[in-house]
């Protein structure tokens, strides 16, 4: 039986009481929750960037190996000048403030995305973060930023057609083979905040079996106890790949 093989190893494999190996996070709200308080919406940024720490540390208590989380899309580049600036100044105090702890517990960090369009200094400070925490063996931490899901399978077909590859080579492991990350399993687990329920171009191709969790909270207010509800209700959702249910 190959099928799984395609999705990563059956549930609970690996991690401790069935929990996921990778979460996946799509931080969403910040806005909202800025505006809740009459804030500007960079201060909903700052907030937001601050919990990642908070989440990080309740997923690692549950002994998850690998978390993505979606900080900035490609469609992201369209909102007003000032956000995006402020986005990516806040994404470099984050890296300058949070790398070496991440590299003192053992975390290692990988960037899911292009670096072509960030201004030189930051595509500088992500490249020596993944650098120092290279061979670290203890949470991988993905970070997606100017991440697109179809960005990504273009960029990968793309790559196919320049090494020559012929109708019969364009098959689900050679794409699969050509994502950014593609040491990385695909994620068991899809956590949105902010009550939006949709992907926006977040993991196309690899979401194709998660387990999807949408909560209203915003994710400046998502903590561990939002982590420990997503994790539990991961736990009760059974999981198909497409074959029959188990015979009782
Ligand atoms: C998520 O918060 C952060 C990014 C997309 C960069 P938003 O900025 O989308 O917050 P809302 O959805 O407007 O509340
Ligand atoms: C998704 O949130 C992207 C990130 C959280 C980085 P958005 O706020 O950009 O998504 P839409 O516009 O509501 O679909
Ligand atoms: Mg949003």
């Amino acid at each position: 039986m190959g099928g799984l093989d395609a999705t990563g190893p059956p549930p609970g494999a690996e991690v401790p009481n069935g929990a996921p190996r990778h979460v996946a996070i799509t931080m969403d709200g910040n806005g909202r929750w800025a505006r809740e308080r009459s804030l500007p919406r960079l201060a909903g940024h700052r907030a937001g960037t601050e919990n990642i720490r908070v989440v990080l540390e309740a997923l690692e208590r549950h002994g998850i190996p690998y978390v993505t989380i979606y900080a900035f899309s490609t469609e992201n580049w369209g909102r007003p000048e000032a956000e995006v600036e402020g986005l990516i100044q806040l994404l470099g105090e984050a890296l300058e403030r949070e790398v070496r702890a991440l590299h003192e517990r053992n975390v290692r960090i990988l960037h899911l995305g292009s670096r072509s369009r960030l201004p030189a200094h930051l595509a500088e400070a992500i490249e020596a973060g993944l650098e120092l925490t290279k061979r670290n063996d203890g949470l991988t931490l993905c970070v997606g930023f100017d991440y697109g899901g179809r960005r990504e399978i273009v960029d990968a077909v793309r790559e196919l057609m320049a090494q020559g590859a012929t109708p019969d080579e364009v098959t689900e492991d050679a794409i699969r083979g050509r994502m950014y990350l593609p040491e990385v399993p695909e994620p068991d687990l899809i956590i949105r905040t902010g009550g939006d329920q949709r992907l926006s171009n977040f993991l196309l191709w690899q979401a194709a079996y998660s387990e999807l969790y949408f909560t209203p909270t915003l994710w400046p207010d998502f903590g561990q106890e939002g982590v420990d509800e997503a994790i539990d209700a991961y736990r009760r959702r059974p999981r198909r790949f497409g074959k029959a249910p188990d015979a009782d």
